[in-house]
Protein backbone atom coordinates (compact mmCIF):
# COMPACT_ATOMS: atom_id res chain seq x y z
CA UNK A 1 0.00 0.00 0.00
CA UNK A 2 1.69 2.72 -1.37
CA UNK A 3 1.16 6.06 0.75
CA UNK A 4 1.00 9.97 -0.37
CA UNK A 5 1.89 13.48 0.92
CA UNK A 6 -0.57 16.27 0.70
CA UNK A 7 -0.74 19.76 1.75
CA UNK A 8 -4.03 21.96 1.32
CA UNK A 9 -7.27 23.01 3.43
CA UNK A 10 -8.50 19.75 5.49
CA UNK A 11 -11.87 20.26 4.16
CA UNK A 12 -10.81 19.65 0.42
CA UNK A 13 -9.37 16.27 1.58
CA UNK A 14 -11.44 13.69 -0.53
CA UNK A 15 -10.93 10.27 1.83
CA UNK A 16 -13.75 8.02 3.29
CA UNK A 17 -11.86 8.52 6.82
CA UNK A 18 -10.18 11.84 7.51
CA UNK A 19 -8.48 11.55 10.43
CA UNK A 20 -7.50 14.50 12.77
CA UNK A 21 -5.02 14.79 15.21
CA UNK A 22 -5.89 17.18 18.12
CA UNK A 23 -4.69 18.38 21.65
CA UNK A 24 -6.68 18.11 24.79
CA UNK A 25 -9.86 20.82 24.18
CA UNK A 26 -10.60 23.10 26.91
CA UNK A 27 -13.83 25.04 26.67
CA UNK A 28 -12.49 27.95 28.70
CA UNK A 29 -9.71 28.57 25.38
CA UNK A 30 -9.69 28.70 21.40
CA UNK A 31 -10.31 25.94 19.55
CA UNK A 32 -6.36 24.24 19.05
CA UNK A 33 -5.12 25.01 15.45
CA UNK A 34 -6.42 21.92 13.06
CA UNK A 35 -10.08 22.15 15.22
CA UNK A 36 -9.87 26.00 14.53
CA UNK A 37 -9.94 25.15 10.61
CA UNK A 38 -12.21 22.81 10.65
CA UNK A 39 -14.74 24.36 13.07
CA UNK A 40 -15.21 27.35 9.94
CA UNK A 41 -15.69 24.46 7.95
CA UNK A 42 -18.32 22.42 9.89
CA UNK A 43 -20.71 25.40 11.19
CA UNK A 44 -19.13 25.62 14.73
CA UNK A 45 -19.83 22.22 15.24
CA UNK A 46 -16.46 21.58 16.66
CA UNK A 47 -17.50 24.93 19.11
CA UNK A 48 -20.70 22.69 20.40
CA UNK A 49 -19.06 19.08 20.96
CA UNK A 50 -16.45 20.85 23.20
CA UNK A 51 -18.52 22.90 25.27
CA UNK A 52 -20.76 19.93 25.26
CA UNK A 53 -17.88 18.06 26.92
CA UNK A 54 -18.05 15.55 24.26
CA UNK A 55 -14.72 16.38 22.59
CA UNK A 56 -12.17 16.02 24.99
CA UNK A 57 -8.46 15.24 23.58
CA UNK A 58 -7.74 12.89 25.79
CA UNK A 59 -5.00 10.74 24.29
CA UNK A 60 -6.50 8.02 22.22
CA UNK A 61 -10.07 8.83 22.64
CA UNK A 62 -11.99 9.43 19.09
CA UNK A 63 -15.19 10.85 18.03
CA UNK A 64 -16.40 10.13 15.18
CA UNK A 65 -18.85 12.24 12.49
CA UNK A 66 -20.15 10.97 9.56
CA UNK A 67 -21.51 12.62 6.46
CA UNK A 68 -20.80 16.22 7.36
CA UNK A 69 -21.52 18.87 5.32
CA UNK A 70 -18.38 21.07 4.26
CA UNK A 71 -16.25 18.41 4.09
CA UNK A 72 -14.98 16.86 1.19
CA UNK A 73 -14.56 13.31 3.39
CA UNK A 74 -16.74 11.00 3.84
CA UNK A 75 -16.39 10.63 7.58
CA UNK A 76 -14.21 13.05 10.41
CA UNK A 77 -12.23 10.96 13.05
CA UNK A 78 -10.92 13.42 15.60
CA UNK A 79 -8.18 11.48 18.23
CA UNK A 80 -7.14 13.15 21.10
CA UNK A 81 -3.34 13.72 21.47
CA UNK A 82 -3.69 14.39 25.06
CA UNK A 83 -1.50 17.48 26.09
CA UNK A 84 0.79 19.23 24.17
CA UNK A 85 3.64 19.34 26.62
CA UNK A 86 3.10 15.50 27.38
CA UNK A 87 3.61 14.36 23.64
CA UNK A 88 6.53 12.03 22.86
CA UNK A 89 6.53 9.34 19.72
CA UNK A 90 5.38 6.44 22.06
CA UNK A 91 2.14 8.78 23.07
CA UNK A 92 1.38 9.41 19.31
CA UNK A 93 1.75 5.98 17.85
CA UNK A 94 -0.76 4.87 19.80
CA UNK A 95 -3.20 7.61 18.81
CA UNK A 96 -2.74 7.35 16.02
CA UNK A 97 -2.71 3.42 15.73
CA UNK A 98 -6.06 2.95 17.59
CA UNK A 99 -7.73 5.50 15.21
CA UNK A 100 -6.46 3.89 11.91
CA UNK A 101 -7.20 0.27 14.04
CA UNK A 102 -11.04 1.56 13.81
CA UNK A 103 -11.29 3.35 10.58
CA UNK A 104 -9.36 -0.30 8.58
CA UNK A 105 -12.84 -2.68 9.97
CA UNK A 106 -14.21 -2.28 6.46
CA UNK A 107 -13.09 -2.67 2.83
CA UNK A 108 -11.99 -0.75 0.08
CA UNK A 109 -11.91 2.55 2.38
CA UNK A 110 -9.41 5.61 1.78
CA UNK A 111 -7.58 7.00 4.79
CA UNK A 112 -6.22 9.84 5.51
CA UNK A 113 -4.16 11.38 8.58
CA UNK A 114 -3.63 15.59 9.61
CA UNK A 115 -1.83 16.51 12.62
CA UNK A 116 -1.23 19.80 14.44
CA UNK A 117 1.83 21.63 14.13
CA UNK A 118 3.28 20.03 17.51
CA UNK A 119 6.26 22.21 18.55
CA UNK A 120 7.07 19.76 20.97
CA UNK A 121 10.51 19.31 21.93
CA UNK A 122 10.63 15.38 22.17
CA UNK A 123 9.36 14.67 18.89
CA UNK A 124 9.05 17.21 15.23
CA UNK A 125 6.36 17.50 13.17
CA UNK A 126 8.62 15.08 10.02
CA UNK A 127 9.26 12.58 12.60
CA UNK A 128 5.02 12.67 13.39
CA UNK A 129 4.05 12.26 9.67
CA UNK A 130 6.75 9.13 9.80
CA UNK A 131 4.60 7.92 12.22
CA UNK A 132 1.80 8.72 10.94
CA UNK A 133 2.17 6.78 8.13
CA UNK A 134 3.58 4.02 9.58
CA UNK A 135 0.24 3.91 11.72
CA UNK A 136 -1.61 3.85 8.88
CA UNK A 137 0.23 0.61 7.17
CA UNK A 138 -0.03 -1.21 10.90
CA UNK A 139 -3.00 -0.37 11.99
CA UNK A 140 -4.55 -2.10 9.02
CA UNK A 141 -3.07 -5.49 9.05
CA UNK A 142 -4.36 -7.92 11.52
CA UNK A 143 -3.44 -11.23 13.61
CA UNK A 144 -6.57 -13.05 11.67
CA UNK A 145 -4.68 -13.96 8.15
CA UNK A 146 -6.72 -17.20 8.51
CA UNK A 147 -10.46 -15.61 8.94
CA UNK A 148 -12.59 -16.62 6.09
CA UNK A 149 -14.04 -13.30 6.61
CA UNK A 150 -11.46 -10.63 7.00
CA UNK A 151 -11.73 -8.50 9.78
CA UNK A 152 -9.95 -5.71 8.77
CA UNK A 153 -8.52 -4.38 5.24
CA UNK A 154 -6.13 -2.34 3.54
CA UNK A 155 -6.42 0.81 3.03
CA UNK A 156 -7.52 1.56 -0.96
CA UNK A 157 -5.67 4.67 -0.38
CA UNK A 158 -3.82 6.40 2.29
CA UNK A 159 -2.26 10.26 2.63
CA UNK A 160 -0.77 12.24 5.23
CA UNK A 161 -1.48 15.45 5.00
CA UNK A 162 2.76 16.98 5.35
CA UNK A 163 5.20 18.61 3.02
CA UNK A 164 8.00 16.14 4.62
CA UNK A 165 7.49 13.51 1.54
CA UNK A 166 10.81 11.60 2.91
CA UNK A 167 9.35 11.39 6.20
CA UNK A 168 6.31 9.86 4.75
CA UNK A 169 7.80 7.49 2.72
CA UNK A 170 10.29 6.29 5.50
CA UNK A 171 7.53 5.69 8.01
CA UNK A 172 5.28 3.55 5.45
CA UNK A 173 8.83 1.43 4.56
CA UNK A 174 9.26 0.34 8.37
CA UNK A 175 5.04 0.11 8.56
CA UNK A 176 5.89 -2.60 5.72
CA UNK A 177 8.86 -4.09 7.41
CA UNK A 178 6.85 -4.25 10.61
CA UNK A 179 3.73 -5.72 8.93
CA UNK A 180 6.26 -8.37 7.27
CA UNK A 181 7.60 -9.42 10.71
CA UNK A 182 4.02 -9.98 12.15
CA UNK A 183 2.95 -11.48 9.15
CA UNK A 184 5.86 -14.42 9.40
CA UNK A 185 5.09 -14.39 13.12
CA UNK A 186 1.30 -15.00 13.07
CA UNK A 187 1.40 -17.91 10.76
CA UNK A 188 1.15 -21.16 11.79
CA UNK A 189 3.81 -23.44 12.06
CA UNK A 190 2.38 -25.77 9.26
CA UNK A 191 3.07 -22.61 6.77
CA UNK A 192 6.24 -21.64 8.53
CA UNK A 193 8.99 -23.79 8.98
CA UNK A 194 12.80 -23.66 8.01
CA UNK A 195 12.44 -23.84 4.20
CA UNK A 196 9.58 -21.73 3.80
CA UNK A 197 10.50 -19.10 5.70
CA UNK A 198 13.88 -19.49 4.06
CA UNK A 199 11.84 -19.30 0.55
CA UNK A 200 9.89 -16.12 1.83
CA UNK A 201 13.29 -14.29 2.72
CA UNK A 202 15.02 -15.10 -1.22
CA UNK A 203 11.37 -13.81 -2.33
CA UNK A 204 11.53 -10.54 -0.27
CA UNK A 205 15.55 -10.01 -1.25
CA UNK A 206 15.25 -10.33 -4.38
CA UNK A 207 12.25 -7.47 -4.37
CA UNK A 208 14.26 -5.52 -1.82
CA UNK A 209 17.63 -5.72 -3.33
CA UNK A 210 19.22 -7.69 -0.94
CA UNK A 211 22.01 -10.15 -1.56
CA UNK A 212 20.35 -13.97 -0.27
CA UNK A 213 22.18 -17.22 0.10
CA UNK A 214 20.40 -20.12 2.06
CA UNK A 215 22.56 -22.99 3.28
CA UNK A 216 20.92 -25.95 3.37
CA UNK A 217 21.52 -29.29 5.99
CA UNK A 218 24.35 -30.92 3.61
CA UNK A 219 26.19 -27.41 3.75
CA UNK A 220 25.09 -26.71 7.60
CA UNK A 221 27.17 -30.02 7.82
CA UNK A 222 30.13 -28.93 6.07
CA UNK A 223 30.18 -25.63 8.28
CA UNK A 224 30.33 -27.65 11.49
CA UNK A 225 27.29 -25.85 12.65
CA UNK A 226 27.08 -29.13 15.29
CA UNK A 227 24.75 -27.20 17.29
CA UNK A 228 22.20 -26.00 15.11
CA UNK A 229 22.31 -29.53 13.25
CA UNK A 230 21.43 -31.22 16.72
CA UNK A 231 17.94 -28.94 17.84
CA UNK A 232 16.95 -29.84 14.17
CA UNK A 233 17.64 -34.03 14.39
CA UNK A 234 13.69 -34.41 16.10
CA UNK A 235 11.97 -32.82 13.37
CA UNK A 236 11.32 -33.68 10.41
CA UNK A 237 11.89 -30.52 8.12
CA UNK A 238 15.51 -29.78 7.28
CA UNK A 239 16.97 -26.65 9.16
CA UNK A 240 18.55 -23.50 7.28
CA UNK A 241 20.44 -20.70 7.62
CA UNK A 242 19.86 -17.55 5.82
CA UNK A 243 22.36 -15.09 4.42
CA UNK A 244 21.41 -11.65 3.31
CA UNK A 245 23.85 -8.42 2.79
CA UNK A 246 23.12 -4.81 2.12
CA UNK A 247 25.62 -3.82 0.61
CA UNK A 248 25.14 0.11 1.10
CA UNK A 249 28.62 1.19 2.79
CA UNK A 250 32.20 1.14 0.69
CA UNK A 251 33.18 -2.07 -0.69
CA UNK A 252 35.69 -3.96 2.59
CA UNK A 253 33.97 -1.58 5.42
CA UNK A 254 33.28 -2.78 8.34
CA UNK A 255 29.64 -4.56 8.55
CA UNK A 256 27.21 -5.00 11.20
CA UNK A 257 25.15 -8.70 11.19
CA UNK A 258 21.90 -8.97 13.12
CA UNK A 259 21.24 -12.57 13.85
CA UNK A 260 17.77 -14.13 14.60
CA UNK A 261 16.45 -16.89 16.06
CA UNK A 262 14.54 -18.63 13.82
CA UNK A 263 12.87 -21.46 16.05
CA UNK A 264 9.72 -22.16 13.84
CA UNK A 265 7.99 -24.18 16.56
CA UNK A 266 9.42 -24.62 19.62
CA UNK A 267 7.72 -27.97 21.13
CA UNK A 268 10.50 -28.16 23.55
CA UNK A 269 12.04 -31.13 22.35
CA UNK A 270 12.18 -34.40 24.30
CA UNK A 271 12.29 -31.71 27.53
CA UNK A 272 8.86 -31.36 26.26
CA UNK A 273 6.51 -27.82 27.11
CA UNK A 274 3.00 -28.15 28.42
CA UNK A 275 0.20 -27.59 25.75
CA UNK A 276 -0.21 -24.55 27.47
CA UNK A 277 3.03 -23.49 27.50
CA UNK A 278 3.33 -24.48 23.41
CA UNK A 279 0.29 -22.28 22.76
CA UNK A 280 2.11 -19.62 21.36
CA UNK A 281 5.37 -20.95 20.51
CA UNK A 282 5.40 -20.49 16.36
CA UNK A 283 6.38 -16.98 17.67
CA UNK A 284 9.59 -18.31 18.29
CA UNK A 285 11.05 -17.59 14.96
CA UNK A 286 10.26 -13.64 15.78
CA UNK A 287 14.12 -12.63 15.99
CA UNK A 288 14.47 -14.14 12.94
CA UNK A 289 11.60 -12.47 11.06
CA UNK A 290 12.85 -9.00 12.61
CA UNK A 291 15.87 -9.48 11.04
CA UNK A 292 14.14 -10.00 7.98
CA UNK A 293 11.64 -6.68 8.33
CA UNK A 294 14.76 -4.39 9.49
CA UNK A 295 16.81 -5.83 6.52
CA UNK A 296 13.87 -5.03 4.08
CA UNK A 297 13.80 -1.37 5.41
CA UNK A 298 17.36 -1.08 5.20
CA UNK A 299 17.39 -2.10 1.73
CA UNK A 300 15.07 0.25 0.82
CA UNK A 301 15.69 3.40 2.76
CA UNK A 302 19.31 2.74 0.87
CA UNK A 303 21.15 3.35 4.41
CA UNK A 304 24.73 3.77 3.48
CA UNK A 305 26.34 0.82 5.94
CA UNK A 306 27.53 -2.44 5.32
CA UNK A 307 24.81 -5.10 6.91
CA UNK A 308 24.16 -8.91 6.77
CA UNK A 309 21.08 -10.22 8.17
CA UNK A 310 21.57 -14.30 9.31
CA UNK A 311 18.42 -16.34 10.25
CA UNK A 312 19.30 -19.55 12.07
CA UNK A 313 15.96 -21.82 10.99
CA UNK A 314 15.01 -25.01 13.06
CA UNK A 315 11.75 -26.40 14.00
CA UNK A 316 12.29 -28.26 18.22
CA UNK A 317 10.80 -31.20 17.78
CA UNK A 318 10.90 -35.15 20.17
CA UNK A 319 10.50 -37.55 16.77
CA UNK A 320 12.69 -40.66 17.23
CA UNK A 321 15.83 -39.18 16.75
CA UNK A 322 15.53 -36.26 18.63
CA UNK A 323 18.55 -34.82 20.46
CA UNK A 324 19.08 -35.89 24.45
CA UNK A 325 19.93 -34.95 27.46
CA UNK A 326 23.23 -36.21 27.95
CA UNK A 327 24.63 -35.58 24.39
CA UNK A 328 27.69 -33.41 24.16
CA UNK A 329 27.72 -31.41 21.01
CA UNK A 330 30.70 -29.62 19.27
CA UNK A 331 29.62 -26.09 18.50
CA UNK A 332 31.08 -24.38 14.71
CA UNK A 333 33.58 -22.57 17.07
CA UNK A 334 34.58 -25.89 18.87
CA UNK A 335 32.76 -25.46 21.74
CA UNK A 336 31.68 -28.51 23.61
CA UNK A 337 28.08 -28.59 24.96
CA UNK A 338 26.43 -30.65 27.34
CA UNK A 339 22.95 -30.57 26.46
CA UNK A 340 20.72 -30.63 29.67
CA UNK A 341 17.30 -29.73 28.52
CA UNK A 342 16.06 -29.65 25.23
CA UNK A 343 13.92 -26.90 25.74
CA UNK A 344 17.30 -24.50 26.18
CA UNK A 345 17.56 -24.85 22.28
CA UNK A 346 17.60 -21.20 20.92
CA UNK A 347 20.72 -20.52 22.38
CA UNK A 348 22.15 -23.60 20.39
CA UNK A 349 20.83 -22.13 17.46
CA UNK A 350 22.30 -19.12 18.15
CA UNK A 351 25.82 -20.44 19.39
CA UNK A 352 26.76 -21.79 15.46
CA UNK A 353 25.12 -18.43 13.73
CA UNK A 354 26.59 -16.24 15.71
CA UNK A 355 30.20 -17.69 15.31
CA UNK A 356 29.71 -17.95 11.46
CA UNK A 357 28.66 -14.26 11.99
CA UNK A 358 31.92 -13.28 13.54
CA UNK A 359 33.78 -15.60 10.83
CA UNK A 360 32.46 -13.33 8.29
CA UNK A 361 34.28 -10.50 9.59
CA UNK A 362 31.43 -8.92 11.21
CA UNK A 363 32.69 -6.04 13.21
CA UNK A 364 29.56 -5.15 15.18
CA UNK A 365 26.89 -7.94 16.46
CA UNK A 366 23.35 -7.78 17.07
CA UNK A 367 20.99 -11.20 17.96
CA UNK A 368 17.59 -10.78 18.82
CA UNK A 369 15.71 -13.87 20.23
CA UNK A 370 12.70 -15.26 22.44
CA UNK A 371 15.18 -16.76 24.17
CA UNK A 372 14.06 -17.36 27.84
CA UNK A 373 10.67 -16.66 29.93
CA UNK A 374 13.37 -15.32 32.42
CA UNK A 375 13.43 -12.30 31.13
CA UNK A 376 9.64 -12.16 31.03
CA UNK A 377 9.42 -12.47 34.29
CA UNK A 378 12.63 -9.82 34.62
CA UNK A 379 10.94 -7.21 32.74
CA UNK A 380 7.76 -7.51 31.61
CA UNK A 381 5.40 -8.22 28.55
CA UNK A 382 6.44 -4.96 27.07
CA UNK A 383 10.42 -4.38 27.43
CA UNK A 384 13.61 -5.77 25.54
CA UNK A 385 16.25 -7.46 27.57
CA UNK A 386 19.81 -5.81 26.47
CA UNK A 387 22.54 -7.85 26.87
CA UNK A 388 26.15 -7.04 26.06
CA UNK A 389 29.81 -7.50 26.09
CA UNK A 390 30.79 -3.89 25.00
CA UNK A 391 29.16 -0.98 27.07
CA UNK A 392 29.71 1.57 24.43
CA UNK A 393 27.96 -0.69 21.65
CA UNK A 394 25.01 -1.97 24.12
CA UNK A 395 24.54 2.40 25.11
CA UNK A 396 24.17 2.45 21.39
CA UNK A 397 21.47 -0.25 20.74
CA UNK A 398 19.43 2.06 23.76
CA UNK A 399 19.73 4.96 22.00
CA UNK A 400 18.40 3.58 18.97
CA UNK A 401 15.45 2.39 20.72
CA UNK A 402 14.64 5.31 22.67
CA UNK A 403 14.62 7.25 19.06
CA UNK A 404 12.83 4.54 17.65
CA UNK A 405 10.21 5.20 20.57
CA UNK A 406 10.59 1.06 21.45
CA UNK A 407 11.49 -0.43 25.34
CA UNK A 408 14.41 -1.88 26.14
CA UNK A 409 16.76 -2.40 29.34
CA UNK A 410 19.82 -2.88 30.01
CA UNK A 411 20.79 -6.55 31.96
CA UNK A 412 23.64 -7.65 34.37
CA UNK A 413 26.50 -9.54 32.55
CA UNK A 414 29.33 -10.31 35.21
CA UNK A 415 30.98 -13.38 35.33
CA UNK A 416 29.56 -15.50 38.44
CA UNK A 417 26.68 -15.71 35.77
CA UNK A 418 29.17 -17.45 33.23
CA UNK A 419 30.44 -19.81 36.53
CA UNK A 420 26.79 -20.87 36.55
CA UNK A 421 26.67 -23.08 33.05
CA UNK A 422 30.26 -24.74 33.72
CA UNK A 423 29.81 -28.19 33.15
CA UNK A 424 31.72 -31.40 34.33
CA UNK A 425 32.07 -33.06 30.93
CA UNK A 426 31.90 -30.40 28.50
CA UNK A 427 33.24 -26.73 28.00
CA UNK A 428 29.36 -25.48 29.07
CA UNK A 429 26.17 -26.79 29.70
CA UNK A 430 23.35 -25.59 28.01
CA UNK A 431 21.18 -24.42 31.41
CA UNK A 432 22.15 -23.29 34.33
CA UNK A 433 20.03 -22.55 37.58
CA UNK A 434 16.71 -21.24 37.74
CA UNK A 435 17.58 -18.02 38.78
CA UNK A 436 18.87 -15.85 36.72
CA UNK A 437 18.25 -17.94 33.75
CA UNK A 438 17.97 -14.65 30.89
CA UNK A 439 21.59 -13.49 31.64
CA UNK A 440 23.10 -17.24 32.10
CA UNK A 441 21.19 -17.75 28.63
CA UNK A 442 23.49 -14.43 27.60
CA UNK A 443 26.71 -15.82 28.95
CA UNK A 444 25.96 -18.66 26.96
CA UNK A 445 25.77 -16.98 23.82
CA UNK A 446 28.53 -14.88 24.44
CA UNK A 447 31.02 -17.84 24.66
CA UNK A 448 30.59 -17.69 20.54
CA UNK A 449 31.21 -14.24 19.95
CA UNK A 450 34.26 -13.74 20.13
CA UNK A 451 35.30 -10.40 21.10
CA UNK A 452 33.56 -8.91 19.03
CA UNK A 453 30.74 -6.19 20.39
CA UNK A 454 28.30 -7.49 20.64
CA UNK A 455 24.49 -7.02 22.06
CA UNK A 456 21.57 -9.44 22.55
CA UNK A 457 17.73 -8.62 22.59
CA UNK A 458 15.87 -10.78 24.34
CA UNK A 459 12.46 -10.03 23.00
CA UNK A 460 10.53 -13.26 24.72
CA UNK A 461 8.02 -10.75 26.10
CA UNK A 462 7.32 -7.89 23.55
CA UNK A 463 7.71 -9.34 20.53
CA UNK A 464 4.17 -11.24 20.94
CA UNK A 465 1.11 -9.65 22.59
CA UNK A 466 -1.19 -11.70 24.42
CA UNK A 467 -4.76 -9.92 23.73
CA UNK A 468 -5.76 -7.21 21.22
CA UNK A 469 -6.22 -3.62 22.33
CA UNK A 470 -7.37 -0.74 20.97
CA UNK A 471 -4.03 0.80 20.30
CA UNK A 472 -2.46 -2.69 18.67
CA UNK A 473 -3.30 -5.78 17.77
CA UNK A 474 -2.64 -8.65 19.56
CA UNK A 475 -0.12 -11.68 18.39
CA UNK A 476 2.97 -10.65 16.82
CA UNK A 477 3.94 -6.65 17.78
CA UNK A 478 6.84 -6.40 15.01
CA UNK A 479 9.09 -4.72 18.16
CA UNK A 480 12.79 -3.89 17.59
CA UNK A 481 12.48 -3.09 13.75
CA UNK A 482 12.71 0.06 14.15
CA UNK A 483 15.27 -0.27 16.61
CA UNK A 484 17.73 -2.21 14.09
CA UNK A 485 16.94 0.12 11.50
CA UNK A 486 17.95 2.91 14.25
CA UNK A 487 21.08 1.23 15.08
CA UNK A 488 22.27 0.75 11.59
CA UNK A 489 21.51 4.34 10.79
CA UNK A 490 23.60 5.22 13.83
CA UNK A 491 27.05 3.18 11.97
CA UNK A 492 26.44 5.98 9.07
N1 LIG B 1 11.30 -20.16 23.28
C1 LIG B 1 11.47 -20.34 24.67
C2 LIG B 1 11.39 -19.03 25.47
C3 LIG B 1 10.07 -18.32 25.47
C4 LIG B 1 9.22 -18.44 26.54
C5 LIG B 1 9.72 -17.46 24.44
C6 LIG B 1 8.02 -17.75 26.56
C7 LIG B 1 8.52 -16.76 24.46
C8 LIG B 1 7.67 -16.90 25.52
C9 LIG B 1 12.84 -20.95 24.93
O1 LIG B 1 13.31 -21.81 23.94
C10 LIG B 1 12.70 -21.76 26.16
O2 LIG B 1 12.00 -22.73 26.15
N2 LIG B 1 13.40 -21.33 27.22
C11 LIG B 1 13.34 -22.02 28.44
C12 LIG B 1 14.76 -22.11 28.97
C13 LIG B 1 14.91 -23.06 30.10
C14 LIG B 1 14.67 -24.49 29.67
C15 LIG B 1 16.31 -22.91 30.65
C16 LIG B 1 12.47 -21.20 29.40
O3 LIG B 1 12.49 -19.96 29.32
O4 LIG B 1 11.76 -21.80 30.18
MN1 LIG C 1 12.64 -23.79 24.17
ZN1 LIG D 1 12.64 -21.49 22.08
Amino acid sequence: MDINSTTGPLAEITADWLIVGHFTVDSSNPLPAPLAELDAALDGTITRLAASGDLTGKLAASHLLADVPGLAANRLLLVGLGQADELDSRRLEKALVAATRRASKSASVSAAIALPELGSESIGDSEAASLAAMALQVGCVGQALYHTDPSRYAFSAASVHSPADDAVVRGSVLGEAINLTRELVNRGPMDVYPESFADRAAAAAAEFGLDCEVLDENRLQEERMGSLLAVARGSVKPPRVVVLRHNGGPEGAPALAIVGKGVTFDSGGLSLKTSEGMKTMKCDMAGAATMLGAMTAIARLSLPVNVIGLAGLVENMPDADAFKLGDVLTARNGTTIEVLNTDAEGRLVLADVLAYAVDLKAERLIDLATLTGACVVALGEEVTGVFSNCPEWSQALEQAARQAGELAWPMPMHDLFGDLIKSDVADIKNVGPRWGGSVTAAKFLERFVDKTPWVHLDIAGPSFASSNKPHREGGATGCMVRTLVAAAESLA
